[in-house]
């Protein structure tokens, strides 16, 4: 819930700003109060009229207006907020932002500011693609800017990619995070991702085709329902998700200790695909080749992270929550391995060549509990892990 919130709502100029409209409700439906402010170009998509009786307010619109000033300063406008929301945030608007330009009222109250500022940025997939916005993105997270989406999808301009503004709701999530409300608020809980690496010697090491997408993806649901989110990572391919704690570790071992150190959690995900053994004896120095043929590798058992969270006897997080990767009997093993491991939930998915599952974008889940099974459809890891989320909120209650 958003009760008693300031919010004060920038909508830039794109097609995307007729979402701003539901936003709006959507954001007073959750108590908040909305100060709308139209950008110039903002004007030409949706009304001043519109926006005003949607959010109940007089909308702002001119950095020159005088009786603004008399009423309410811009600098004082950007400070009463308890967050401000840009939406659409355009790729002028963001490259305004990282400049540090205050050319327009937008611009200065984004200026002027002390508020948290989260961005809904919407274009068309080559302006979020271009070098330019990729630059201005970095400096603006660096500058402690939140995100929300684009999403990728069909856009309005016929193309399709990463560019589409975020749904209303999912801003919304993004606001409450932002804010540290949301379901999970006040909630501790602990990701492990990525692969890990095992060395057998300094420059050498046996790893997995895990890519880190669905451990990211279920992390920063978990943010975005106001988790406080520790995030355990192998050397992954894809970078953590924004505003959760990164560990990064490379070896088994080392997840094992980050994950000791990181409890006490309300929950726990183990969503690392950690390698089951280590080479006995790594190599301090690097292997040469020698006439006598192929060095003789010795594996030894790497030890199991999600079993021994599970066994712990005290500081056992409250919900524990495995993955089986599995190939062969998807439900009959994963069944197996949840007793096996000891842990409440587990997502059972099949990872079979054939499926494209591992480092796809995909993921065909079973959830296995001690109420039985519960086979999700094929969904994108974004959605798994949105699903994830609202279930691990609702079994913390
Ligand atoms: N896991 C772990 N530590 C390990 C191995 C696995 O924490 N050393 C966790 C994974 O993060 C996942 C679950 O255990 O949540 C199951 O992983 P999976 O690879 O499916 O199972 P394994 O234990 O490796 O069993 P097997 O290889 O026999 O299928």
């Amino acid at each position: 819930m958003l009760e008693s919130r300031r919010i004060l709502l920038i909508i830039g100029g794109g097609i995307a700003a007729y979402k701003a409209l539901d936003l709006i409700r959507r954001l007073r439906e959750r108590g908040a109060s909305v100060t709308p402010v139209l950008t110039q170009a903002g004007a030409e998509f949706v009304t001043p009229l519109s926006v005003s009786a949607l959010a109940g307010e007089k909308v702002f619109g001119d950095l020159f207006d005088l009786t603004d000033e008399a009423e309410m300063g811009h600098i004082e406008l950007s400070r009463s907020a308890d967050l401000i929301v840009v939406a659409p945030a355009t790729a002028d608007l963001m490259a305004k932002m990282a400049q540090g330009h205050a050319n327009d009222l937008a611009s200065t109250l984004l200026l002027a500011t002390d508020t948290p500022v989260l961005l809904a940025p919407a274009m068309n997939v080559r302006m979020w693609e271009h070098a330019a916005t990729q630059r201005n993105i970095v400096t603006l997270r660096g500058d402690g800017i939140a995100f929300v989406g684009p999403n990728d999808g069909d856009m309005a301009c016929g193309e399709f990619g990463p560019g589409r503004m975020a749904e209303p709701l999912e801003i919304v999530a993004a606001a409450e995070a932002a804010l540290g409300e949301g379901p999970l608020a006040g909630r501790r809980v602990l990701v492990t991702s990525g692969p890990t690496h095992e060395p057998i010697d300094p420059v050498r090491y046996i790893a997995n085709r895990s890519s880190g997408a669905q451990g990211t993806a279920i992390a920063a649901a978990l943010r975005a329902l106001g988790a406080e989110v520790v995030f355990v990572t192998g050397p992954a391919d894809i970078a953590p998700p924004e505003g959760v704690e990164v560990i990064r570790v490379q070896s088994a071992r080392e997840m094992l200790a980050a994950v000791e150190a990181a409890l006490p959690a309300d929950a726990a995900v183990f969503a690392a695909a950690v390698a089951d053994w280590r080479v006995r004896g790594a190599s301090d120095s690097k292997l040469k080749k020698t006439k006598g043929g192929l060095p003789a590798l010795e594996f030894e058992e790497n030890p199991d992270i999600l079993a021994t969270v599970s066994a712990m006897k005290a500081g056992r997080p409250g919900l524990v929550v495995g993955f089986a990767a599995e190939t062969d009997d998807v439900v009959e093993n994963a069944t197996a391995k949840r007793a096996r491991k000891g842990c409440d939930w587990i997502l059972a998915n099949d990872v079979s060549p054939g499926t494209g599952i591992m480092g796809g974008a995909e993921n065909a889940i079973t959830l296995i509990s001690e109420d039985g099974t519960e086979a999700w459809p094929r969904l994108s890891k974004a959605e798994v892990a949105k699903r994830l989320a609202h279930r691990i909120a609702a079994a913390l209650g």
